[in-house]
């Protein structure tokens, strides 16, 4: 028979859990390597598959609607933004990462929201305090997805 352990255990044990749950952790700016953040945010296993659905899922990145990728199979595709059909070619896995992350570090001016945060690098707006856009693990989900949309060879 297994002893009880005492609830105060469990509680401590339930707290130190979600806190590491999907913690969002900012990226500080000495991760950023010239305009690239080379080691990924999270540690998850980073699926292109995933990638391709929260690129064009409303409900998540829906970065359809400023960018095309003719393969992605989504209703309506703006072109607020460059097509990103072979960024792949044009960008390193790293530097795709921190255009997601928060491509205002390198485009003040630009209309493509910042979807992860830096943290001591520039202060976010009110509206994302505190919230990033898009989790750790979607973000990688998306470098696994645009680092592969290349030229056939
Ligand atoms: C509101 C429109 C908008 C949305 C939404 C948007 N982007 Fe962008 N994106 C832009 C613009 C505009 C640029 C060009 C950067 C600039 O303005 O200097 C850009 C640039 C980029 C680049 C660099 C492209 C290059 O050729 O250098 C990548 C990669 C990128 N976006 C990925 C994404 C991803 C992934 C998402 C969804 C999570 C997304 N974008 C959502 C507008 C958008």
């Amino acid at each position: 028979m297994n002893p009880k352990p005492p609830l105060s255990t469990l509680l401590t044990a339930l707290v130190v859990a979600a806190c590491h749950a999907d913690a969002p952790r900012p990226v500080s700016s000495n991760q950023i390597i010239d305009d690239a953040i080379p080691q990924p945010v999270s540690n998850v296993d980073a699926s292109a598959e995933i990638g391709q659905q929260v690129f064009s899922d409303r409900d998540q990145g829906h970065c359809v609607l400023c960018h095309v990728i003719p393969a992605v199979d989504a209703p309506f595709q703006g072109n607020v933004g460059p097509e990103l059909t072979n960024i792949g070619d044009r960008l390193s896995p790293g530097q795709i990462r921190l255009r997601i992350v928060d491509v205002q570090s390198i485009s003040p001016e630009t209309v493509m929201p910042s979807y992860y945060r830096i943290h001591d690098l520039y202060q976010v707006d009110d509206d994302y305090a505190g919230r990033p856009i898009l989790s750790a693990d979607q973000v990688e989900h998306l470098v696994a997805f645009l680092s592969v949309q290349k030229d056939a060879q």
